[in-house]
């Protein structure tokens, strides 16, 4: 796959109405582009088109094809390239455009199969994001994007990750600022009998249940894109820092950093390398928008670790978890 690797010039621009014209020509001819999105940077390109999508796995690095999301304006759209049923509709009109994707039965042809990784379903997102829906409307095709970050490292909330990520790699990166969401979307199985939560994201868990009137079963995804191939029994490890992680801290121990939430001092903080506070209101909205920057500034402090308090489970508590479980896998 190294062989497909090009060098390319890197461009930033703002996202205003020139840089999303720009963004949108590239998209339509090929290119690779890094999109802001509500939730975390994207890497698009057109997912009708075999080529682009084969770059966009080469500029990430990636071991293996995975299958991407597909992005689209509005559920007209996704109607075009997907099957919903009555349950996928709902689900949709309720939660589109924001952090929801949705995996539905594809319809056969379009989007390419390289795209989907040869399954017979297909992931659907609309995203929130100013600045991604007038990119995606403008390119007039269907979007394919993963976070814009190297396969296995920490998804990118500021074009500076991305940039640091991938530049050399890429055509253009579209900068809108930080991403208000902060933590990729939840996904969520619809091609079957029952709906199943795939990833634990930005959207939480009790709205997509009371939309439903049911309980939602966790399900793994079939392959993680980022992901080391998955042991039996063990988290893939992902959205990794260059150190260890230790989750639920009761204490900060000699050399580490510490990621703590709601002003949460165990004992050590005072030696602590370096302490960052995902929100000291306690506020998991504000947490999710600052975790990856947050685990890319303690990862860049010097320490032999990060240390990490205990986190609360609810609301977007499950996505944050699910993220630091995984940074935090052995690997
Ligand atoms: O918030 C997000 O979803 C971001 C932004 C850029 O939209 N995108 C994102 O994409 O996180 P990515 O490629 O990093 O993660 C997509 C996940 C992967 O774990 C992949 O395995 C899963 O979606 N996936 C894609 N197609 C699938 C399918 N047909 N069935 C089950 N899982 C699927
Ligand atoms: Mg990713």
């Amino acid at each position: 796959m190294n062989a497909a690797i090009e060098e390319r010039q890197t461009r930033l621009l703002a996202a205003d109405a020139a840089g999303i014209a720009e963004a949108a020509r590239l998209l339509s001819t090929g290119g690779l582009v890094a999109i802001p999105t509500e939730t975390v940077y994207g890497l698009a390109c057109d997912a009708t088109d075999p080529h682009a999508v084969a770059r966009l796995y080469a500029a990430k690095g990636r071991p293996s094809f995975n299958p991407l999301i597909a992005h689209v304006p509005d559920l007209a759209a996704a109607r075009r390239i997907g099957r919903f049923d009555a349950r996928a509709e709902r689900l949709a009109a309720r939660f589109w455009p924001g952090p929801l994707t949705l995996v539905v039965p594809a319809v056969e042809g379009a989007v390419c199969d390289l795209a989907r990784a040869g399954l017979p379903t297909l992931a659907i997102r609309v995203p929130a994001h100013p600045a991604a829906r007038a990119v995606i409307a403008a390119s007039g095709r269907p979007i394919a994007a993963p976070s814009a970050n190297r396969s296995g490292h920490v998804s990118p909330t500021s074009a500076a990750h991305v940039l640091a990520d991938l530049r050399g790699r890429i055509d253009l990166v579209l900068d809108a600022g930080p991403c208000p969401v902060g933590i990729e979307s939840t996904i969520l199985d619809a091609s079957g009998p029952e709906v199943t939560l795939l990833r634990p994201g930005g959207l939480a868990r009790e709205a997509i249940e009371a939309a439903l009137g049911a309980p939602l079963a966790r399900r793994a995804p079939p392959a993680d894109q980022d992901a080391a191939p998955l042991a039996p029994g063990m988290l893939a490890s992902h959205y990794a820092p260059s150190v260890p992680v230790r989750l639920d801290a009761r204490e900060v121990a000699p050399g580490e950093a510490l990621l703590t939430f709601a002003g949460a001092r165990p004992p050590g903080s005072a030696e602590a390398v370096a302490v960052l506070d995902l929100s000291p209101d306690g506020d998991l909205v504000e947490a999710a928008a600052r975790l990856f920057a947050h685990l890319r500034a303690l990862d860049g402090r010097g320490a032999r670790g990060i240390a990490v308090v205990p986190l609360p489970r609810h609301g977007l508590g499950e996505g944050i978890r699910d993220r630091l479980a995984r940074a935090a896998a052995p690997r």
